[in-house]
């Protein structure tokens, strides 16, 4: 009797213990909703129906956590057995972290298990190791500025140009009156654009387009030129997409990402592209191959992200006197490339819909704009070197407001690597960090006594923005608050520091490195965040 007596009372009490430690257990110090935190499914039960009401994910979890407690920094809770996302919602203490604060935050797993299953040698699937390092160097150089004018520069001018042609054609015939979809136009341009400045070779995917076009006009049942070879790209581009994009969403997207690389369609996506991708590389390999050491340092011979980086590796082993490793079997080297148009193409198309989207919505901006362009264009159609050296203040304001805005790369996250500390919060090692990006309202107070160095020291140096008139009606496309009057010449220019601009990132584990002068620097997210709609009419002018 008691035996059994005991056997229930533990049973119950291990019942208990069990179900408590099902409850969220709340970091100590950070705000928290206390409901939440006395149910075991945390915030889920008001977060779930605003992600569902809305699309949005980060936004909804900010509008729970900081926007509903009225902080800069909160924590949503899960059940116990995922740990609370720390959030975080100050510019200046977010970019303190993502420039100046590597030694206490990296990457998170969660960020991580997004992609690593699929792409494991990405830099973006890595944690920040001495292995990273070396990649990261060895790809650094493609983004400085002067390689970027020379190799990538020229491709976009080209890809800009074959997108006008197809509107053009629009335009003219079955979308006289008729507005359209912008999203994939701009979708296919971005991928000419992209897979040529790193690989070298053109997908000709807006040109498919441009002709399947003319033959309709034209009446013809049957397209004359077939499609061309790099097709199987956005292909591949769009099985990559939708994959991470429904399956991030399931409950553990590591695992279901996981079990998607033993699917034949997973290994058919890797052979197809190593394939196409080792065949470019050996090329390039076979060519550098033959120089000799003088003649290999000399970046003429680059024509692409790739050969410059494939240069590199021939140079080293050449000068160490080692056989060339066959790079075509390089994993690192195909996840980095196959990563970099993944990862390149719909953020930079998103963000082109929302330019689109802004121009339709505010015309008298779309106006000072053309008026800006035309005055130091004229009416003749810009080259690439004209675009590249033309100072349009205007201009820069326009491309910095639509990063700013659109918001395509809302929030990331970090994980404390160290014990430490947030606007005086206790931060432990291993918790995440869920930051905004997106700069589109004005931050709540903080006591300066509690901001790091860094934070107050850019606050201290670029003044307190937020309260100038950089930072009234966030919610509003405005180029202007990006210009300043030089009070002596009244000339205009373009101040990349009037805000805090978070939307690439920033520092290490930022987007590929952009070269500082670059730095002047309802909707729907999955991967990125793109407009509800992106209906365009176009005519010409
Ligand atoms: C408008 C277009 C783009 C936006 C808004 C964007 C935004 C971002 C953001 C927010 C991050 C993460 C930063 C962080 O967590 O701190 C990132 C990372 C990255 N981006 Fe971009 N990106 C764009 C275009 C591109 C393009 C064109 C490429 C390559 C050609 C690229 C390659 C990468 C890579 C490789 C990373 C990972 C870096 C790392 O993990 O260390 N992105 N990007
Ligand atoms: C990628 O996925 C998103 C969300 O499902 C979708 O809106 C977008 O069109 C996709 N892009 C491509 C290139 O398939
Ligand atoms: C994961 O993605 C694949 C391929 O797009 C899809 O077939 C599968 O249903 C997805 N799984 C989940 C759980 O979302
Ligand atoms: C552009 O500028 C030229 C010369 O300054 C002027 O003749 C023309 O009308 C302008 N076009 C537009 C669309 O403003
Ligand atoms: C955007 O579209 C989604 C569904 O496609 C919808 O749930 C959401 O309410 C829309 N947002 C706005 C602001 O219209």
């Amino acid at each position: 009797m008691l035996f059994y007596l005991l056997l229930g009372v533990s049973a119950v009490a291990l019942a208990v213990t069990a179900l408590r430690k099902l409850y969220p257990t709340p970091y100590p110090g950070i705000p928290y909703n206390k409901d939440s935190a006395r149910r075991i499914t945390g915030d889920f039960p008001s977060l779930m129906p605003l992600i569902q009401a809305t699309n949005e994910f980060s936004n909804s979890v900010f509008a729970v956590s900081t926007q509903k407690l009225g902080t800069p920094i909160a924590q949503v809770l899960f059940p116990a057995i995922r740990k609370p996302f720390i959030v975080l919602e100050d510019p200046r203490e977010i970019e303190d972290i993502v420039l100046r604060r590597n030694r206490e935050f990296d990457k998170a797993p969660t960020a991580i298990d997004g992609f690593a299953p699929m792409f494991p040698q990405a830099s973006l699937s890595q944690y920040a190791t001495p292995k990273l390092k070396a990649q990261k160097r060895l790809w650094a150089d493609v983004m400085s500025a002067k390689f970027l004018h020379k190799a990538a520069a020229p491709n976009i001018h080209k890809a800009t140009l074959e997108l006008l042609q197809l509107w053009n054609l629009k335009a003219s015939t079955v979308h006289k009156i008729q507005p359209f979809s912008a999203h994939e136009d701009f979708q296919n341009a971005a991928l000419d654009a992209i897979w040529v400045a790193v690989v070298g070779e053109e997908p000709g995917v807006t040109r498919y387009e441009i002709n399947k076009l003319r033959s309709q006009v034209a009446g013809n049942a049957k397209l004359e030129s077939p499609p061309p070879h790099g097709l199987f790209l956005k292909e591949e581009v769009t099985y990559i997409n939708d994959t991470i994009a429904r399956n991030s969403s399931s409950p553990f997207p590591k695992w279901t990402l996981k079990l998607e690389t033993y699917t034949p369609r997973y290994r058919k996506f890797r052979t197809r592209v190593s394939t196409e991708i080792g065949l470019a590389i050996r090329k390039t390999v076979e060519r550098f191959k033959l120089l000799e050491l003088g003649k290999l340092e000399a970046d003429e011979l680059d024509t692409c992200m790739m050969d410059l980086v494939l240069r590199r590796q021939v140079l080293d082993a050449k000068k160490a006197n080692r056989p060339v490793t066959d790079p075509s079997k390089d994993q690192s080297m195909l996840d980095e490339m196959f990563v970099m148009l993944v990862g390149g193409h719909d953020s930079t198309a998103n963000t082109l819909t929302w330019f689109a989207r802004f121009m339709e919505a505010f015309p008298n901006t779309q106006t000072e704009l053309r008026t800006a362009l035309n005055a130091s264009f004229k009416d003749k159609r810009p080259s690439v070197a004209d675009i590249l050296e033309t100072d349009i203040p205007y201009l820069d304001a326009t491309c910095e407001e639509v990063f700013r805005l659109s918001g395509v790369a809302k929030a990331s996250l970090r994980q404390a690597v160290v014990d430490t500390e947030i606007l005086g919060y206790k931060i432990p090692k291993g918790a995440e960090v869920l930051m905004n990006f997106h700069v589109d309202r004005t931050p709540f107070p903080v006591d300066p006594s509690k901001r790091t160095p860094g934070s107050q020291g850019a606050i201290d140096k670029y003044g307190d923005v937020f309260q100038g008139d950089a930072g009234r009606d966030l919610a509003v496309f405005e180029p202007r608050r990006w210009i300043v009057r030089n009070k002596d010449t009244g000339k205009e220019a373009f101040n990349p520091h009037a805000l805090p601009a978070l939307t690439f990132g920033g520092g290490y584990r930022g987007c590929v490195e952009l070269p500082s002068e670059y730095k002047t620097t309802g909707a729907t997210e999955k991967i990125f965040r793109h407009p509800n709609t992106s209906y365009v009419k176009v005519r010409p002018v």
